[in-house]
């Protein structure tokens, strides 16, 4: 593969999925300098170096002029905001026109996380198992429609809401209130204009995420996620409060057909609407006793599932992630440690609703002098005085690798065990019903 011997590299997000990827990438014998613009996270400034111009999407230009001055090489794009405004397909440009490698999807292929009316359609055209759905853009619809039903469904603003935009109601009563609350009282804005109403699936979830180069597809090890906040999969949801790598719910005949059923036809139909994706889908997948049916597209490692996954890699990050970006990904060696990895969330007080910054955080160097343990920043700020403190509502990532999962969960909450601040909550059976991994 024609791949340069020193690659300078721009990481774009803030949070743990970053802290993660910025370790990945900086073991990689070809990086050069990585630049971050989200130096405020004390994990990622101990391995990148600030950006001079604001990262900003009124200001891409200036972005553009400073990846062009310090000759960056490839651009990772974390988050899904950034993706949805269309930064990948600005950033692609240097400012004399010539290409640049950037991995994330442009605006067009961000839509099928951002416009879960527009993923259904996709979905529909590419005959990929989903949960029936329907769209609806007036609110006396909707109420009509569920008012009819007798079973239950789910309720879905279609734009981005931060992970808060998916209600799973007890009754289609709490169902109509929250749709009201999305299309009327528009609590998420212009996110919840349309709302998708779902079938209700019963079944275990798994995160399945598959790089995608433009030509080639590769699916990565599965992860499995828990949101809701509290032990038993309990309290409301959250962006994740911890995850495992591999999710042994799932064997490899169902990979197989989720790598033919799902991925193969969106690549096609990507295709076919000349849209040229070249990053990472996630599809967060229920197996329901019908077999595996797709809940909704990311277009962005998954956070938590990234920290497990880049903990396990064994091969070179910085090669995988410029493959992807370059379309050679059929050229690259990727390998995955047979160990199992899981990542415990520590979030802060109040978390999800109301989370509480400022409270002192110690314990993060014992945690990580526990062989295998890694512990990656999201909601932490280092003071003037040298005090970690919380400044977000997930604060933590703590992430362990050993043999079997019951051994790095082990390691986690020992890990987790040393360290404290005030109404610091996590949950206590991250990977518990995970069977035995052999
Ligand atoms: P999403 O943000 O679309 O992943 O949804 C958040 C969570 O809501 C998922 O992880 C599921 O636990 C749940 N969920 C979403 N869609 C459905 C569905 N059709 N049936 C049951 N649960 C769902
Ligand atoms: N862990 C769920 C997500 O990243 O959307």
């Amino acid at each position: 593969m024609n791949i340069p011997e020193s690659i300078n590299v721009l990481l774009i997000g803030g949070g743990a999925r970053e802290h993660a990827l910025a370790l990945g990438l900086t073991d990689s014998p070809r990086m050069g300098t990585l630049y971050a613009t989200h130096m405020e996270n004390p994990g990622i400034a101990t391995l990148a170096q600030p950006i001079d111009v604001p990262a900003s999407g009124k200001e891409l230009y200036r972005l553009v002029q400073f990846c062009d001055r310090v000759n960056i090489g490839l651009i990772v794009i974390g988050p899904e905001e950034p993706l949805a405004q269309g930064w990948a397909d600005t950033l692609r440009k240097k400012a004399d026109g010539s290409p640049r490698l950037v991995f994330g999807p442009g605006a067009k292929g961000a839509m099928l996380e951002a416009d879960k009316a527009y993923a259904k359609q996709m979905m529909k055209a590419a005959s990929v198992p989903a949960a029936e759905g329907k769209v609806f853009t007036h609110f006396n619809h909707l109420e009509e429609y569920l008012n009819t039903r007798d079973d239950v469904f789910v309720i879905k603003a279609t734009g981005l809401a931060k992970g808060k935009g998916v209600i799973v109601p007890s009754t289609n009563a709490e169902g109509i209130k929250a749709a009201r609350d999305m299309m009327e009282k528009r609590i998420f804005g212009d996110a919840g204009k349309k709302v998708l109403v779902e079938q209700k699936l019963n079944g275990t979830e798994v995160s399945v995420l598959a790089l995608f180069d433009g030509h080639n597809i590769l699916v990565l090890p599965p992860c499995q996620d828990h949101k809701r906040l509290a032990d038993g999969d309990q309290g409301p949801n959250t962006g994740g409060m911890g995850a495992f790598c591999p999710a042994n719910t799932i064997d490899e005949k169902t990979m197989q057909q989720i790598e033919s059923e799902v991925f193969v036809p969106i690549a096609d139909v990507l295709r076919r609407d000349e849209i040229d994706f070249k990053g990472v889908l996630y599809a967060g997948i229920m197996l329901t006793p019908a077999g595996p049916k797709v809940l909704e597209f990311n277009v962005r490692f998954g956070d938590p599932e990234c920290q497990p996954l880049v903990t396990r890699l064994e091969s070179d990050l910085l090669e995988l992630l410029w493959a992807t970006a370059q379309g050679t990904l059929d050229q690259v060696d990727v390998k995955f440690s047979p160990k199992a990895s899981v990542c415990v969330v520590l979030a802060s007080a109040g978390y999800p609703q109301n989370p509480e910054f400022g409270d002192v955080i110690t314990g993060v160097e014992d945690a990580e002098a526990i062989e295998g343990v890694r512990v990656f920043h999201a909601g932490t700020k280092l003071m003037e005085n040298g005090f970690l403190v919380t400044s977000g509502g997930r604060v933590l990532s703590i992430t362990a690798l050993a043999d079997t999962i019951e051994q790095a969960r082990d390691l986690a909450y020992k890990a987790a065990d040393e360290i404290h601040f005030k109404g610091m909550q996590f949950r206590n059976d991250i990977a518990q019903n995970a069977p035995v991994h052999s």
